[in-house]
């Protein structure tokens, strides 16, 4: 799989030219396509901008000394290139694995053309077979959207960080990541409205309506949709 990750993120780094603004997402996927940007910028001498989505991709800009510029300072962008957990037929997006959704939505926005990268293990159906949606929750608002999120049929879960944090995991903007259970998600734009309508859920993992291609890797190769 990570080969197939791979193959995605170098075919979406080879579509930025000189000059562009560049949307860096979060993740092993858009990790290559970092990689593949700093290899273009050694060898061919490549000149753009990135607006990253996390701390973590900021580190790895770092490393490989790409140019970064903060999302505030920046009006439009040219491209943007995300991974994602799940994607429909029609390339609407459930994201958030690693809490930056919020950013992640902010940057895409920014981007003229929002590319997502992913191998085929994230094709699904319907949005909602194998992951729930993320939330990103002012902290205030913790039991507010935990009652909404339920009497809209959701089933609300804290995420826990685990061996290496007690208590919730904290969003780069120090909000609260928790999980809703939604099952298999037939409508994701209501579902996607319900959720913006929930005072102080400041970020979702629903994407839609969003991205304007993908690129998806698997045993066949990789497919440009
Ligand atoms: C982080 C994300 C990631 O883009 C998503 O989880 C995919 O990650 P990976 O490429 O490692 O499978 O939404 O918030």
């Amino acid at each position: 799989m990570q080969n197939f990750k791979k193959q995605a993120g170098v075919a979406a780094a080879d579509l930025v030219q000189n000059g562009m603004g560049v949307g860096l997402g979060t993740g092993s996927t858009v990790f290559f396509a970092l990689e593949r940007l700093a290899e273009r910028t050694k060898n061919e001498g490549l000149k753009f901008f990135g607006v990253s989505t996390s701390f973590s991709t900021t580190l790895i800009c770092r490393n490989f000394g790409i140019e970064l510029k903060d999302s505030s300072a920046v009006r439009h962008l040219d491209i943007a290139i995300d991974g994602t957990d799940e994607i429909d037929p029609n390339l609407n997006l459930i994201k958030g694995r690693g809490a930056a959704h919020l950013l992640e939505k902010i940057v895409a926005s920014l981007a003229d053309k929002f590319i997502v990268v992913a191998d085929t293990s994230k094709q699904v159906k319907n949005l909602g077979e194998k992951v729930a949606v993320p939330l990103e929750i002012l902290p205030a608002a913790l039991g507010l959207a935990a009652n909404k999120v339920e009497k809209a049929g959701g089933e609300f879960e804290v995420r826990i960080a685990g061996t290496c944090k007690d208590g919730p995991v904290i969003s780069d903007s120090g909000n609260i990541i928790a999980d809703a259970k939604f099952g298999i998600i037939k409508d994701p734009k209501t579902l996607s409205h319900l959720l913006d309508e929930i005072p102080g859920i400041v970020g979702h993992g629903l994407f839609v309506g969003l991205a304007k291609e993908a690129f998806i890797a698997g045993a066949n190769g990789v497919s440009h949709i």
